[in-house]
């Protein structure tokens, strides 16, 4: 243990790197050529738009607070100063607010910063100052009093204070820590993407990125678009990046490989996909065009990606969560339902086809330590092994303290190992029930165990991937499942991974 706790050291002074650091910041926007991470706040009906003229507009609105909102890493305690231009062209005066959306515990709060009234066709500045409480999120958003139909436009946005927290010592890093074994990843979901601070830290921890949500077909597939050429050729497919662009350029300068996900899924994937016409009124398409649809829509994304981003993304999932929970059958979906049970295995087809050489293709699944489920998800990998279509099989393991337990994931790891597949642990996160410091124990004691797992199997091994670097910003942020907690600081699991590459 001595003699292992020298070389852990050793090896920290090594690798050590800067934390999370914070300095004092200005964000502006500017709305030349994108929206920069502002959103309709809405239930439904509203969209933000960019104007052409450098402005931000928000339609289709029937509330009050339905607005365009962004969300700020905003640290509590410090003080904000915030200032916009709005402007309105429908009534002769209408009144603004400038609010704050603040989550804690999963529970969204209000307050107002400033007012303003806007003449009809005015520019009208509104400004305040906010100091931030403490919450694991905040939107600020801009919306109105008494106009809740009103379309309304804003422009030079702006907010100077510190972003975000602060942290004094070096750390580890973990891709340098894993750098002869695999590259060791993250997910980065889009307002991570746009905060430079932020992913300057993960740049520092982490060689291999994905975009949480962002190459989903929920974000790639341009249904308007799509729509529109539906009118000539039912299976013809519009694709765009917009979602995703922030995450990519930052990968592309910075040299950090990106691992795509996910080109078929039965989740985050437009209803509208598996309509005639793209019409939600229509009927389903018939499986012929389903599967032209399919095929034009991965090779539209392998080609927008190797054209805006040449070589960049190194591997794909081409098909996430087919397998049942429970059973060892194909879930039901509207895949399987327009396609039928082959559905899979055209994705790979097509994939395999489209794929710029040597990227790799994956099947990823959850659950995978779980039976009758990984039998089907083994039996599934087979057939696609037999086709010559899929290279590896992606674990996500999101998973928690007290199941499935160690020996199933062990087992469940060395049963796929076993097929010759290339392998990743593709979204590793491990839920607590609270912070106390057995939870977090047990925690890093998993977590060790996971990456001991993954590196007795490091010539197999392409990238192992946690599902996100903060807690707060999980997407499980109510169970701390990340290895840094809200503050940026590491966790005992993180020092875990750290020291089960050093046992080695
Ligand atoms: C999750 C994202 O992290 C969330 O932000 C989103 O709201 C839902 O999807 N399995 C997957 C991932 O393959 O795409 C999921 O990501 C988590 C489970």
């Amino acid at each position: 243990m001595r003699i292992l706790s020298v070389v852990l050291i050793c090896l920290m002074l090594l690798s050590a790197v800067p934390a999370y650091a914070s300095e004092p910041a200005e964000y502006e926007s500017d709305f030349s050529s994108w929206a920069d991470g502002w959103y309709a706040r809405s239930t439904g009906g509203a969209s933000v738009f960019l104007t052409g003229g450098g402005s931000l507009g928000v339609e289709g609105r029937s509330a009050d607070w339905h607005s365009m909102g962004r969300d700020f890493p905003l640290t509590a305690g410090e003080t904000y100063h915030i200032s916009a231009s709005v402007r309105q062209n429908d009534v002769d005066e209408a009144r603004f607010v400038l609010s704050v959306a603040h989550t804690r515990a999963g529970a969204e709060s209000y307050e107002n910063i400033a007012f303003a009234s806007a003449k009809r066709g005015e520019w009208t500045e509104i400004s305040g100052a906010y100091t931030a409480g403490v919450f694991d999120r905040f939107v600020l958003y801009i919306e109105t009093l008494g106009t809740p139909a009103l379309s309304y436009e804003m422009k030079d946005f702006h907010l100077a204070g510190k972003l975000p927290v602060q942290q004094q010592a070096d750390i580890p890093s973990l891709k340098e820590v894993y750098k002869t074994r695999f590259p060791f990843g993250t997910a980065v979901t889009y307002m991570e993407a746009i905060n430079k601070t932020r992913m300057d830290f993960y740049a520092s921890q982490f060689n291999l990125l994905t975009p949480g949500n962002e190459l989903k077909p929920d974000s790639v597939l341009d249904v308007q678009n799509s729509k529109k050429l539906a009118v000539k050729d039912d299976t013809a497919v519009a694709v765009h990046l917009f979602a995703a662009k922030p995450m990519l350029d930052y990968a592309k300068a910075n040299g950090i490989p990106v691992h795509g996900h996910v080109l078929v899924w039965y989740q985050q994937t437009p209803e509208a996909f598996f309509h005639e016409g793209y019409e939600l009124f229509k009927p389903l398409v018939s499986r012929e065009v389903m599967l032209a649809r399919m095929e034009h829509y991965i090779q539209a994304v392998f080609r927008i990606t190797e054209e805006q981003y040449p070589g960049l993304i190194v591997s794909w999932d081409v098909v996430n969560e087919a397998v049942n929970d429970g059973a060892s059958t194909l879930r039901d979906c509207q895949w399987k339902t327009v396609v039928g049970d082959d559905y899979v295995e055209r994705a790979f087809e097509y994939a395999r086809k489209y794929a710029p050489e040597g990227v790799k293709l994956y099947y990823n699944d959850y659950n995978t330590a779980y039976e009758p489920k990984q039998t089907g998800i083994v039996n599934l990998l087979k057939t696609l092994q037999a086709a010559g279509t899929v290279d590896g099989y992606g674990f996500q393991m999101h998973h928690d303290i007290s199941q499935p337990g160690y020996a199933a994931i062990e087992k469940a790891f060395k049963r796929v190992a076993a097929l010759s597949l290339r392998l990743r642990i593709s979204e590793l996160d491990v839920t607590i029930p609270g912070q106390t410091e057995a939870n977090l124990a047990a925690q890093a004691k998993l977590y060790g165990q996971v990456m001991k797992l993954a590196l007795s199997f490091a010539g197999q091994v392409e990238g192992v991937q946690v599902w996100g670097v903060t807690d707060d910003l999980s997407w499980r942020a109510r169970q701390f499942p990340l290895l840094f907690d809200a503050k940026g600081e590491p966790k005992p699991a993180f020092y875990a991974v750290v020291e089960a590459a050093s046992q080695e």
